[in-house]
């Protein structure tokens, strides 16, 4: 996204509704008052659910100001952590991984999908405004390349025809079945189990 698209979306001021600023007053006080530093990625994570998913430059400040930290040392944390939006993003956020097991399993066509579907860009919202999709590193779910979170759901083991079915439902605001495309569970064989066979949900 450019800077002038960027400085058009901020919005000049931020504060915590009251129930957030318990929560928010809750992390603080778990630490000494000289740590209460150490609250900063509660409260960001905070102000992105407060916040559609994403973390405006006022709400830096502002969480600054809770925590009597300089306004750099919040900017440097949550740019420093992929799983903070810095830009708004969709009501349905597809972070497809590209990290290698994914990538060598076919993640750049999934890519490709993302563009020619959501946005020719990463962290650009659709032009129905309901998805926004970005690269992120791996997710942890390797075995079942390649894959894809969208909001708190996994989708694995994915293919083009998948992943554009997957995307399209999106576009008409549908949230499809998450899991396996192959429809393995978790990630057992894609013919079945084949040991421990006696044991019931191994
Ligand atoms: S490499 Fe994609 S989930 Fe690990």
């Amino acid at each position: 996204m450019t800077l002038n698209k960027i400085s058009k979306i901020q919005p000049e001021l931020f504060e915590f509704t009251g129930a957030n600023l318990l929560k928010a007053k809750k992390e603080i006080d778990k630490y000494p008052k000289s740590r209460k530093a150490s609250a900063v990625l509660a409260l960001l994570y905070l102000v992105q659910n407060q916040n559609n998913n994403w973390i405006p430059l006022a709400a830096i400040k502002y969480v600054a100001g809770q925590l009597n930290m300089p306004y750099i040392k919040v900017y440097e944390v949550a740019t420093f952590y992929s799983m903070f939006n810095l830009s708004p993003v969709g009501k349905y956020y597809v972070q497809v991984c590209t990290t290698t097991p994914c990538m060598i399993r076919g993640a750049k066509k999934i890519t490709d999908i993302c563009k020619k579907n959501i946005s020719q860009n990463q962290n650009e919202l659709s032009e129905n405004k309901l998805c926004s999709w970005t690269e992120v590193e791996c997710l942890g779910a390797c075995v079942n390349a390649p894959m894809m979170q969208i909001n708190q759901d996994f989708f694995e083991d994915l293919d083009e025809k998948k992943t554009e079915e997957i995307i399209q439902s999106l576009l008409k605001d549908k949230f499809p079945e998450p899991g396996s495309a192959k429809n393995r569970k978790n990630n057992a064989p894609e013919k079945g189990k084949t040991s421990l066979l006696e044991v019931k949900n191994a």
